[in-house]
């Protein structure tokens, strides 16, 4: 007889593993606030050139989605997801502009039924067992550890994973993270993805200084690399 679980494994989780797997395989995230739509794609172009091939664009400006559009357009080379989804209508339109994925800050089990239901991939942001145990119900084995460092940083991940470490969940990480303090976190093999707006702080985005954001990106590629390897950047 087969029992049914809250979480029904028969469907698909909210985010797919194949997807959840790319990322996994990558290790970085840029977080982006852009405020002008022209900036967008050079931003881009910067951060790929840099080896930061993934980002999450906060959905925190009027021009967010101006942003994504323009480059999903004229960089297509990124892997270009959504953050602070905060609402149904925000998940919808990322689905139809094209995000690869969506993230939010905390929790929402209206937002994880309905990115299921629509298939657009989907990662809650997590930062208690409760939390976590929430998401487990509705199938996510992809999360948002978030906001890291100020939730208690690695060993508080290590403690509030441990009781779910059998099923096999894994955690973008951000919030407060630096180049000092990344790469411990890249130690735990919960850790899929690390990243946060430190490769491209607002503040450089706002005097287009492309070049030291690049620099920046390069730093972080290196960090992640020096401990993961370079599978992903040779293949
Ligand atoms: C996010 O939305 O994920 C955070 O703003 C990233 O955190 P950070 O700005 O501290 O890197």
């Amino acid at each position: 007889m087969k029992h049914r679980h809250a979480t029904d494994e028969t469907e698909s989780p909210p985010f797919p593993s194949e997807l959840a797997g790319e990322l996994s395989a990558d290790g970085l995230l840029a977080v982006l606030t852009v405020e002008r739509v022209e900036d967008a794609a050079p931003l881009a172009r910067a951060l790929v050139a840099g080896g930061v091939r993934v980002m999450e664009l906060a959905l925190r400006t009027p021009a967010a989605w101006d942003c994504l559009r323009a480059i999903r357009a004229e960089v297509p080379e990124m892997l270009a997801g959504l953050g602070t989804v905060l609402t149904s209508d925000q998940l919808r339109e990322a689905r139809e502009a094209g995000a690869a994925f969506g993230v939010s800050p905390g929790l929402s089990h209206g937002l994880l039924r309905e990115a299921r239901e629509m298939g657009f991939p989907y990662a809650p942001g997590v930062m208690t067992p409760g939390e976590v145990q929430a998401a487990v119900e509705h199938g996510c084995r992809f999360l948002k550890y978030f906001p890291a460092e100020s939730a208690g940083g690695l060993s508080h991940l290590r403690s509030m994973n441990a009781p779910f470490a059998h099923l096999g969940l894994r955690y973008i990480v951000l919030g407060g993270l630096t180049e000092t303090n990344a790469s411990a976190y890249l130690a735990d093999p919960s850790v899929a993805v690390l990243g946060g707006s430190w490769i491209a702080p607002a503040e450089l985005i706002a005097r287009r200084d492309w070049d030291t954001i690049q620099t920046r990106a390069e730093r972080a590629r290196a960090l992640v690399d020096a401990v993961r390897g370079e599978t992903v950047a040779a293949g």
